[in-house]
């Protein structure tokens, strides 16, 4: 059975003392939670990765980087690799944010080379994908993710999978407050797993956990993880606090 998944993505938010507090809060605040099949993540920016991960030790709560280098090492100033991330307790990472492709130009082709160096190293992905407003008015959106996920992921085997996590998030929701309908966002998941069936097979789509991302908050989240194929949430704004955040885990 498919994970159910609740991650935030704080991006670049939170000083070290801010994040060990709202570390401590969310745990607080999730401990008596059943969370059956359940995940709950958290993505603090790289210089507070390793004092998060000491922070959330024996508990409920995942802590993931936000992004990785696809080398191994060497000369990319102000970058990080797999394996230091590796090196400090962290297993997952978010890869493809739309705010890494269109604020650090990061292509498809790009993203499929930290897909692999990601999966090499062991690490499990959180791939982010989704259509511009643009692409939606012109009804090209479909299209778009297609190739996203074409592009990104499908050189990969089918055992490979186990390892991908998919995030969609159509950047016109993305901190705009426009969050895509449940109605939305459960056509495009549907989409996306029948395209993963059509390429591989219906094991590989039924398991992989598809979250919605994109102004998700505590007054739709109940909504939108209602749908059939909607596995639950990328969350940014609405994860920096604790009792917002919990209260889209409880939706779950
Ligand atoms: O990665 C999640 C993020 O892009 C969604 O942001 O603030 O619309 O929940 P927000």
């Amino acid at each position: 059975m498919r994970q159910k998944i609740v991650a935030g993505n704080w991006k670049m938010n939170n000083d070290k003392k801010e994040t060990t507090k709202l570390i401590k809060e969310i745990k607080k605040s999730i401990k008596i939670l059943p969370l059956k099949n359940t995940r709950v993540i958290v993505a603090p920016t790289f210089v507070n990765l390793s004092s998060a991960v000491k922070k959330a030790k024996k508990s409920k709560v995942e802590v993931v980087a936000q992004n990785m280098h696809q080398a191994k090492s060497g000369a990319f100033t102000g970058e990080i690799s797999a394996n230091m991330l590796k090196s400090i307790g962290i297993k997952t990472v978010i890869l493809g944010h739309s705010e890494r492709r269109t604020y650090f130009g990061e292509t498809d082709s790009i993203l499929a080379e930290k897909v692999n160096s990601a999966l090499e190293n062991k690490l499990e992905t959180i791939f982010c994908f989704g259509e511009l407003l643009e692409d939606r008015k012109s009804e090209n959106h479909f299209k778009v993710v297609e190739n996203q996920l074409k592009n990104g992921l499908f050189h990969l085997e089918a055992t490979a999978w186990k390892n991908i996590i998919l995030a969609y998030e159509p950047v016109w929701a993305i901190g705009t407050g426009e969050t895509a309908s449940p109605e939305q966002a459960q056509e495009m998941h549907a989409f996306i797993r029948k395209i993963i069936e059509d390429k591989y097979n219906k094991e590989v789509a039924e398991n992989v956990s598809i979250l919605y991302g994109g102004s998700v908050k505590p007054a739709n989240a109940e909504e939108i993880f209602s749908k059939p194929d909607v596995d639950g949430g990328l969350i940014g704004g609405a994860a920096l606090k604790a009792e917002d955040f919990t209260a889209i885990i409880k939706a779950i």
